[in-house]
């Protein structure tokens, strides 16, 4: 009696609107913010027919420096109030292997390597106690990459150690390399080598182990849209380069998890947090609505791939907008979205309209 009466209160609450919005593409165009983003924004924190806040978050498969930070620079850019809890860049998610990885020592590849905004520190505050990056590898041993010398700049923030002592457990690729070709000569290094020691390599008489030595990306964008006139890769671009090397010289296929958009744990993620900000900023009926049957999510973005993929694969309302990767002439979006509009602010005006 008690499950087939709350299933009928559920079924008469209406899910609250709310909003998830990506970044590159959508709100801004490399440092540039689009106007109408702004636009978009003042929308929601008011400028509507029912003069009412609605809560979004953003969701980007960027990321290079911690949440607080980019909520800081969000809320400049934008000119409204950011907080790091509407902030999910592609490696938030990977908090969740540091009950796997936290005490272990890691190689970490991709963002800044130096402050401000270090990406060993980002790490090192998800939780992450043993972190090394390519940098400090590249310090340690400059013929394992010759065609490139470690800049006397850099060298206060290389974190020296007896690697022949260290046994790397995990790759963790936090954001896009910043030098792809020293990045993937490490990493394969890493992955050849003889239980994660850097500078040995798997004994040719013995079988490969089972078990690779773990790698993980932190979104697999192949593209991704900025202020130049054409599409640039992504960390997608480079996960493929890395296979195809690996695969050259081990004849394996590396096995490797990806997070971001459009995966299953960036979605959930985002879509607990909207629930949170629910309940926590509304009226008692909305608040009770979000508890029972969470919100009703409106997720734009440019990419197909990634936002609108991800979006309906969730159950999301989405809209598809022509700021960013997708371009009419390249033919229909293999992932359909709700709707496909110009912009950011028409995306928002439409959606409004069609839930209210
Ligand atoms: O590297 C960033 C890019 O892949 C995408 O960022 O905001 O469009 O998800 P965004
Ligand atoms: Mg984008």
């Amino acid at each position: 009696f008690l499950s087939s009466s709350v299933s009928r209160l559920s079924d008469n609450l209406q899910k609250p609107l709310a909003f998830a919005f990506d970044i590159d593409g959508v709100l801004k165009a490399g440092p540039n913010v689009l106007p109408e983003a702004k636009r978009a924004l003042q929308i929601l924190e008011g400028n509507n027919p029912r003069k009412q806040k609605i809560p979004y978050i953003f969701i980007t498969n960027g990321g290079g420096k911690h949440e607080s930070a980019r909520a800081k620079d969000l809320a400049r850019e934008l000119e409204v109030p950011v907080t790091q809890d509407q902030v999910i860049q592609a490696h938030t998610v990977m908090k969740s292997l540091v009950p796997l990885y936290g005490d272990k020592p890691i190689l970490m590849i991709g963002g800044p390597e130096t402050p401000p905004n270090a990406a060993r520190e980002v790490m090192q505050s998800y939780g992450f106690q043993n972190v090394y990056t390519a940098l400090d590898l590249h310090a340690h041993a400059p013929a394992a990459w010759p065609f490139s010398t470690v800049h006397p700049d850099q060298l206060p923030y290389v974190r020296r150690e007896d690697f022949s002592k260290i046994r790397f457990a995990a790759i963790l690729v936090f954001h896009d390399s910043r030098e792809w070709g020293r990045d993937t000569q490490i990493i394969i290094d890493i992955l050849r080598s003889h239980n994660g020691v850097f500078g040995t390599e798997h004994p040719p008489t013995e079988p490969l182990p089972d078990k690779q030595i773990p790698i993980y990306f932190s979104h697999g964008d192949l593209l991704w849209g900025n202020d130049h006139s054409v599409v640039r890769f992504g960390q997608g671009a480079f996960r493929l380069a890395i296979e195809n090397v690996y695969k050259h010289t081990t004849g394996r296929d590396m096995e490797s998890v990806v997070f971001g958009k459009p995966h299953r744990i960036t979605y959930d993620y985002a879509n607990e947090l909207l629930r949170q900000h629910l309940i926590s900023m509304s009226g008692a009926e909305t608040a009770e609505a979000a508890k029972a049957v969470g919100p009703s999510v409106w997720m734009v973005g440019d990419n197909t791939e990634s936002d609108i993929k991800g979006a309906v694969d969730f159950g999301w309302s989405s809209a598809l907008v022509r700021t960013g990767v997708y371009k009419d002439h390249n033919g229909p979006p293999n992932h359909k979205p709700t709707i496909l509009v110009d912009n950011v602010e028409q995306a928002v005006i439409e959606a409004i309209q069609r839930e209210w």
